[in-house]
């Protein structure tokens, strides 16, 4: 490829002014420089500092999680034989490259499985063996894609340059941040690791720009330009404040521009007028950007359904999201309610807030009315959802969380620990600042709330309330992920001439809505085959 050395010469530079301060400190990698050039050991030692990670140059008793790429246990303890290290000491893991791109990726250290642990011969690594000469399906909803792939380590650079774009641009015109997003997902949906840049030609929109990324990969291991990004202050920053409650892009993008940097410069500066959502935002700042655990999904769920359960026996209280997509971790909790006789949700949600008020568990809340109208279906804003809806902060309290099996290790979300932006590269930036400034919001939030001694953790809980007849609709559609709506909306669009929303299906041809009363049932209206959520992860 084209000046490679130029570019070998400044990841030279770089590579060892990267240590930043350490946000896990019960994590120390140690990566294995055997199959790799020096310059992507030299990448990824830089790129997990970056992140808060510890990395140790040396192997010891302090290394906590050892990496190494393509590469089975034998093969490691051979290599560590060599270096004189006859055994391990006990609790180190062997893991994969996969775990090292996938923490990465989350910003923090995910949970060693064993599918992400090291296997003992080259010969027990599965071979892909589905058929490479099929062609990729042009819609993501034609695909199958799941949570785990063949190829993080060209999504991972991708998603960060999606949310890059993102912070630049910002609002409906993000068709850079899109181009990124596709071109990952079609890396998402290949049955197996992509090793030539020629095959990666073949795959649907995967544009200039990505196959370039996808080249710098394949061929230094890294793509510079995702480093460049890492080193500057923007992203960060960006990270940073959109990681606000109430905050998006162009607020964030403002504060940057002023030259605010920090979160205490937002919190001293007497000249910005912030909205409640975001004062709120600041406060509870640790807490919104500590990931959701599903136990804890699953709390807050069972609260929720026990109110509604007293107020309208027999309602639904089903989690979506992402949690429903098979992940394990989010940044808030979809909650959606309805009830099988169509009209006996009508007021559920303000009575179920009124209860949970009562009994102190919502630190926030912003209301929004059903402003679902049939006719708009036809008209260009039937992407909007019109559902009563509420948007949230309980407070859960930590007794609940500590006394679940299922509560965290410490190494995984360390106390005192703030962790920049999201957990999810999914979701980059939502412009939430628009809908809860029109909204107001109101908070239930003391002086005392605000001390490191609250009994609580806030977290961001959507509640929705759909209708017996839009429920299949309204599940398919807050399940997600946002990019296979999106793509199922542009599918039903030009494949089927239907126009596909959270409410309903309406075939522009025949002049009529369908109904259905499953998920498999809106599939179905569609032509396309079933996709279980797990398979909606794009
Ligand atoms: P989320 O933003 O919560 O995404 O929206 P997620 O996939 O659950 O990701 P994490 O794990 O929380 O970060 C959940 C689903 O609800 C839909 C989105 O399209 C997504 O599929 N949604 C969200 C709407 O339909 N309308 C909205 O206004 C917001
Ligand atoms: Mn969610």
């Amino acid at each position: 490829m084209a000046a490679p050395r130029r570019k070998k010469a400044r990841i030279a530079e770089t590579a060892g002014k990267c240590q930043q301060q350490v946000l896990f400190p019960e994590t120390n990698i140690f990566i294995v420089d055997r199959k790799m050039t020096k310059a992507r050991h030299d990448f990824l030692q830089a790129l997990a500092r970056r992140k808060g990670f510890a990395v140790c140059d040396q192997y010891g008793s302090g290394v906590t999680h050892i990496i190494a790429e393509d590469l089975s246990t034998d093969q490691v303890m051979e290599y560590f034989q060599k270096k004189g290290v006859t055994s391990l000491y006990p609790g180190q893991e062997l893991l994969t490259m996969e775990w090292f791109t996938r923490s990465m990726e989350e910003k923090r250290p995910i949970h060693c499985t064993d599918s992400l642990r090291l296997r003992p011969s080259q010969a027990a690594v599965p071979v892909a063996t589905e058929s490479i000469a099929e062609p990729m399906p042009k819609y993501e909803c034609q695909r199958i894609t799941r949570l785990k792939h063949h190829n993080h380590r060209f999504t991972t650079a991708l998603a960060l340059l999606e949310e890059h774009a993102g912070y630049l641009q910002s609002g409906k015109q993000d068709s850079r941040a899109l181009a990124f997003r596709k071109a990952a997902c079609s890396l998402k949906a290949l049955h197996h690791p992509l090793t030539n840049i020629e095959e990666a030609r073949k795959l649907p929109h995967i544009g200039r720009h990505s196959l370039e990324v996808i080249q710098d990969i394949l061929e230094d291991g890294f793509s510079r330009e995702v480093q460049d990004i890492c080193d500057g202050d923007f992203y960060e920053t960006m990270q940073l404040f959109t990681g606000i409650f109430g905050v998006g892009a162009t607020t964030a993008r403002k504060w940057y521009e002023t030259g605010f940097r920090t979160l205490d410069d937002i919190r001293n500066d007497s000249t910005l007028s912030l909205k409640r959502d975001q004062k709120i935002g600041l406060d509870l700042y640790q807490d919104l950007n500590t990931p959701v655990s599903l136990a804890e999904a699953d709390i807050i769920q069972d609260l929720v359904n026990s109110e509604v359960q007293k107020l309208q026996p027999g309602a639904t209280v089903v989690l979506t999201g992402g949690f429903r997509r098979g992940k394990t971790e989010g940044h808030d909790v979809d909650l959606l309610i309805s009830h099988p006789t169509e009209g006996k949700e009508t007021g559920l949600l303000s009575a179920v807030l009124a209860r949970l008020r009562g009994k102190d568990l919502l630190a926030y809340e912003t209301m929004s009315a059903n402003t679902y109208d049939p006719s708009s279906v036809s008209k260009k804003e039937y992407t909007l959802d019109h559902f009563e809806r509420c948007f949230s902060i309980f407070k859960l309290d930590k007794s609940l969380i500590s006394s679940t099996q299922n509560a965290k290790p410490t190494s995984e979300s360390p106390a005192g620990v703030v962790q920049q932006g999201t957990s999810n590269p999914d979701r980059p930036h939502q412009g939430e600042e628009v809908s809860l400034e029109r909204a107001g919001g109101t908070a239930s939030f003391s002086e005392g709330d605000k001390t490191a001694e609250k009994t609580w953790v806030g977290r961001r809980v959507d509640l929705i309330i759909a209708p017996a007849s839009q429920y299949a609709y309204a599940l398919v559609g807050w399940t997600g992920s946002k990019h296979f709506n999106r793509s199922l909306r542009l599918y039903a669009d030009h494949e089927r001439n239907m126009k596909l929303t959270s409410h309903v299906l309406y075939d522009t041809v025949k002049h009529q809505y369908l109904p259905a009363s499953s998920e498999e049932d809106v599939f179905h209206h569609l032509q396309l085959p079933y996709r279980e959520p797990a398979e909606r992860n794009c």
